[in-house]
């Protein structure tokens, strides 16, 4: 028996920071974004008892450093039904190292299948739990749309759908590891925050402009020689009719948003003649329904 599902790739429209926690974690306060940009995932039972992964990919790890096989190992345990043999396929499209939660999402995708697989053992609140244990965005990823993700980023309110849009992604070919980025900002105090209110105001009056003008990421502000390269991508995203454009979680890739679609397909022809890795992006609503 085999099941499908994508993986959407998700965007930060909003980052911010607070205190590192005794656990080593930071408080956050993010708002994040569903995509249409997607890996395909599939999942099928064996006999052989183990669980293995294969991906287009040659560097991703088929191990338990792959989050996809770490998420099939904790369902499991959950359900009970430890030592069933698995076969995980991940084609991935979304760029590795992006701030994109690639990752995080084909982890996702093995929960929601697996619950399919299984007859649905968890409701979507049950998945959440299960996935926190895997990493911090796989909660956010389950279901994803548009939400807000406090704590370490896996506590979560479903917000309003954000307006309908162009997004151009773009992603320098350089990749920047969470850890590290976490650790600068450490040793670097945060001049500004985004005003996460205002753009949860801004979400409630349907208002995309008013949300574009608030979008901002503290991590775009921690000194790294790197991101230099993010604001100059910005700065032409904003030249090319953006009406807002900030880098995605710990980077490396940036997105612009655009109600124009023409104005989205000149700006990302024009960046992939700099940079190998453009697309164009629509937000996507949540993949699972909200349980109470
Ligand atoms: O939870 P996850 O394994 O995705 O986190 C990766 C790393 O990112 C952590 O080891 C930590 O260094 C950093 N992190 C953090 N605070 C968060 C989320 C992640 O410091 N809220």
């Amino acid at each position: 028996m085999e099941l499908r599902e994508r993986a959407y790739a998700k965007l930060n429209i909003s980052l911010d920071v607070g205190e590192k926690r005794p656990d080593g974690y930071h408080e956050m306060n993010m708002v994040m974004q569903t995509v249409s940009l997607c890996d395909e995932v599939s999942v099928s039972t064996t006999e052989d008892g183990r669980i293995s992964a294969r991906c287009n990919l040659r560097f991703v790890p088929s191990d338990d450093r792959n989050l996809a096989v770490k998420a099939a190992r904790v369902f499991l345990d959950a359900a009970g039904k430890a030592g069933q043999g698995l076969s995980l396929s991940l084609h991935k499209r979304i760029p590795v190292g992006a701030g994109m939660a690639g990752g995080s999402s084909d982890a996702a995708a093995v929960l929601r299948a697996l619950n399919a697989l299984y007859g649905a053992p968890f409701c979507t609140r049950e998945l959440e739990k299960l996935a926190e244990r895997v990493g911090s965005d796989v909660a956010f990823c389950v279901a994803g749309g548009t939400a807000l993700a406090t704590g370490r980023g896996e506590l979560l309110k479903p917000l309003p759908e954000l307006p309908g849009c162009k997004i151009v992604i773009c992603k320098p070919e350089f990749s920047i590891s969470t850890p590290e980025l976490f650790r600068k900002l450490d040793s670097a105090p945060l001049r500004h925050h985004p005003d996460t209110a205002g753009i949860l105001e801004a979400l409630e009056r349907g208002d995309l402009t008013a949300v574009c003008r608030r979008m901002y990421n503290v991590f775009e502000d921690v000194g790294d020689r790197r991101l230099r390269t993010v604001a100059e991508i910005k700065s032409r995203m904003l030249d090319f009719g953006a009406l807002g454009s900030i880098m995605t979680g710990t980077g490396s890739a940036v997105f612009g948003i655009y109600t124009d679609a023409k104005a989205a397909q000149t700006a990302s022809r024009a960046l992939s003649r700099d940079y190998k890795f453009c697309w164009i992006a629509e937000p996507i609503g949540r993949v699972l329904s909200f349980e109470p």
